[in-house]
């Protein structure tokens, strides 16, 4: 259904807009002029003002379809310091005619103006899509808004492409995807997740307060500092599960920002798209530049419920097997275990022990390429080392396969040494301003994946050895950050188009690679999760949480992971204790339970494992197995959180609520206390449900102590009103249980 050109064509547009499709969601009323979008318990509303801008009127919980909303007015603005401009809340405001608010699109053109407003012109509705077209009031700079609604879970997706119709170049200086907009208010929480390389996903809450919090990266790609995340909580709740929620998260793995701002009437306004820092991106006449997405969503069931809504639309929408993308196997990594040293007969060794206690997916990890003997030589010599794999990887590669496993390997496509034949023949094609230094992070440069010959190489490379290898997944990391963004074969002018140039080749690289190899899996890792963002999960079917795998660590990571992202692409290795970056001891036991909350794999060392490790690891692997669906796609619930406490809990819960699996941590227990009881949520109140120990069973709790012994089985209402116990006393102690439904007839 299309609707064209709102003043020349209003009543034909009405009519055709007003009939109903069987999916419309999407409705525009051509008396008021307001656009609104219903679609799972949300609703949103936006309407041409009297100024002919774009303003927001609604999100949040579905009205009633009768409920009509006004035109859209203009606000006063608060006196002549707050224009009605800067005070009204415009779904996508040009840096114009006194705004002064965060703007969503900033332009110099060639003749100095930088004055941008923008109109609405007209819109089209196509199903699930509105795109809704705007025009500066003089020059020829079209921008088209795009909503589009996913009918699961109302989360919208928005982006705009910028169009240069004029006759000469123009220059944009900013230019955001989309700015969401809550009602004024003062009780409003935002939740976002910060970090460090080993350190990441650790979830931060503050009242919002007038002027600005800006999340960000200005380092060329996602970043482990902040996930380019954010919730925004109402009267803030202290249960997860109840109370208005907004959250969104831009689907880009580039320079990126999100600025959240009270403004002077203390409307929340959430604006998110290209990091404007260092930005400048030439237009042509003719050209058009597109932003990423940022994806919106409403929930009133409380932050948990919305990252439920979240996990749902990535694995439904997002991923590359989407919708129904394959559990994770179980994988065994050797970096921990043997770092730069591979060679045939020892990656032999680790995998015929893998495979012994039920690994599916052998993965082996740096050094088997070029001179790399450490991290000083050979990234971008993607040959097979002749000293540690004289016959190539084959033998490897067959030796796994024989024992049921498929075969992964590591590359790091974007970076090279400056040791390597590749920097030798080519110093030009790593990013560099011409004459400067050139700062190295790991002895490593960052190719410019932004020119066209980068790409052709990098593409080149990683489908030769694709094609010629049986490959079933890439681990693909990246290991710095950019310095000196120059690039010095294009005009000064193109430079800084360097930004989305080169993220655009990276998804293009690997949407070729999947096309090319449809059985293909990637992983993200940037040095652990250092780029995870909805724009390469539509590319890479997991990625690497962090290189910290120390058990306790990774509770708080993965907690924080999970608020923006599915379970189902957290990978989860099990490693050595003590070891590298953990002091601590822990039970293997302890470190599967930590790992099985996710994508599990093991990275530890197995040639130091006794028989009782082995065994250990071998059961816990098949428990694994028989909840992995429930864990990876199911509904999480944060029973107790992680963050500065004893305690945490999680439980998953299979979707037809046929299943839940809980796992129980404490850290230390202190002045005797006993471990709090676990109320359980999402199963069926009336159902029965039998308990199966997954860990070994806590000791049963004395005849007179204050801990219920754990039933059998009992209804979901037991578990989740009259809540259970486990006993677990001491340092670094976990449990695990799965519940089954019991049929009818049972
Ligand atoms: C960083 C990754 O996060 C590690 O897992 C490992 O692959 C190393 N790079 C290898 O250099």
């Amino acid at each position: 259904m299309t609707c064209m050109h709102l003043r020349t064509a209003l009543f034909t547009a009405a009519l055709a807009c007003a009939a109903p499709a069987a999916s419309a969601q999407i409705h525009y009323n051509p008396q008021t002029h307001v656009f609104r979008i219903d679609s799972a318990g949300t609703t949103y509303a936006f309407g041409v003002n009297d100024m002919q801008e774009l303003q927001q009127l609604y999100w949040g919980k579905a009205l009633a379809a009768s409920d009509n909303f006004p035109a859209a007015r203009s606000n006063d603005g608060n006196a002549s310091f707050d224009p009605a401009t800067s005070t009204t809340p415009q779904e996508y405001a040009g840096w114009g005619a006194g705004l002064y608010v965060e703007p969503a699109l900033k332009i110099t053109f060639p003749d100095g103006n930088r004055d941008l407003v923008l109109h609405y012109v007209s819109h089209t509705i196509d199903g699930n899509t509105l795109t809704i077209r705007l025009k500066d009031i003089e020059r020829e700079v079209f921008v088209s808004l795009r909503y589009t609604t996913d009918p699961q879970t109302g989360i919208l997706g928005r982006s705009a492409v910028i169009e240069n119709r004029t006759s000469d170049p123009l220059l944009i200086e900013q230019a955001e995807s989309a700015t969401w907009t809550l009602p004024r208010g003062t009780d409003y929480t935002l939740d976002y997740l910060t970090g460090r390389w080993a350190g990441e996903d650790q979830l931060q809450q503050e009242a919002i307060r007038p002027g600005q919090r800006v999340l960000e990266s200005r380092r060329g790609s996602t970043g482990h500092q902040n996930s380019p995340w954010f919730a925004v909580e109402r009267d803030h709740a202290t249960d997860q599960d109840t109370g208005d929620v907004w959250f969104g998260t831009l689907a880009w793995s580039g320079s990126w920002r999100i600025t959240v701002e009270q403004d002077q009437l203390r409307a929340i306004r959430i604006t998110g798209g290209y990091n404007p820092f260092d930005f400048g991106y030439r237009l042509a006449p003719g050209q058009s530049l597109d932003t990423p997405v940022f994806y919106g969503g409403y929930t009133h069931d409380g932050i948990g419920g919305a990252s439920r809504l979240l996990h749902r639309f990535e694995i439904a929408s997002i991923l590359p097997q989407k919708p129904t993308p394959k559990a994770r196997p179980v994988l065994y990594n050797s970096w921990e275990a043997t770092e730069f040293n591979v060679d045939e007969a020892g990656q032999e060794a680790l995998a015929e022990k893998a495979a012994s206690i039920g690994v599916e997916r052998f993965v082996m990890d740096d050094g088997w390429f070029g001179q790399r003997k450490d991290d000083h030589a050979g990234l971008g010599d993607w040959y097979v080392n002749p000293q540690k794999f004289p016959h190539g990887l084959k033998p490897l590669i067959d030796k796994v396969h024989s024992l049921g496993m498929d075969f992964g390997l590591w590359v790091e496509p974007e970076m090279v040494n400056p040791d390597s034949d590749l920097y030798r023949k080519h110093p030009d094609w790593v990013l560099n301003f011409t004459g400067r230094p050139r700062t190295e992070g790991r002895n490593q440069l960052v190719l410019n994946l932004a020119r066209q010959d980068v790409r052709d190489y990098v593409y080149g490379f990683l489908d030769k050895l694709v094609t010629e290898n049986d490959i079933a997944f890439l681990k693909w990391d990246y290991n710095r950050n950019w310095s000196e963004p120059g690039w010095p074969a294009v005009s000064p002018e193109e430079q800084k188009q360097v930004y989305v140039q080169y993220i655009d080749n990276l998804y293009s690289i690997l949407r070729e690679l999947r096309a090319k190899h449809p059985g293909l899996e990637i992983e993200s890792c940037s040095g652990g999760g250092g780029r995870v963002d909805l724009g390469i999960l539509r590319y890479t079917d997991e990625v690497w949480t962090s290189d910290n795998t120390d058990p306790f660590d990774r509770l708080s990571i993965q907690d924080g992971f999970t608020y923006a992202f599915t379970p189902g692409v957290m990978m989860a290795w099990v490693t050595d204790s003590p070891a590298w970056r953990h002091p601590g001891i822990t039970s293997v036991e302890y470190r599967f339970l930590s790992s099985m909350q996710g994508g599990l794999g093991v990275g530890a060392n197995l040639n130091h494992w006794t028989p009782e490790d082995f065994a250990t690891a071998k059961r816990l692997i098949a428990e694994y197995k028989q909840i992995r669906e429930t864990v990876q796609h199911g509904s999480l619930y944060r029973l107790v959180s992680p963050r500065g406490s004893e305690d945490s809990v999680t439980e998953s819960v299979s979707l037809d609520r046929s299943q839940a699996a809980v796992f129980a941590f404490l850290h230390t227990s202190q002045f005797g206390y006993p471990y709090p009881r676990i109320y359980l949520r999402g199963l069926d109140p009336k159902a029965e449900y039998r308990v199966h120990w997954i860990s070994s069973e806590p000791e049963k709790p004395g005849p007179h102590s204050e801990l219920t012994p754990m039933p059998d089985h009992a209804s979901g209402a037991w578990f989740m009103s009259h809540g259970v116990d486990v006993n677990l006393r001491g340092d670094f102690q976990a449990a695990a249980f799965r519940l089954d439904r019991v049929a009818a007839d049972e």
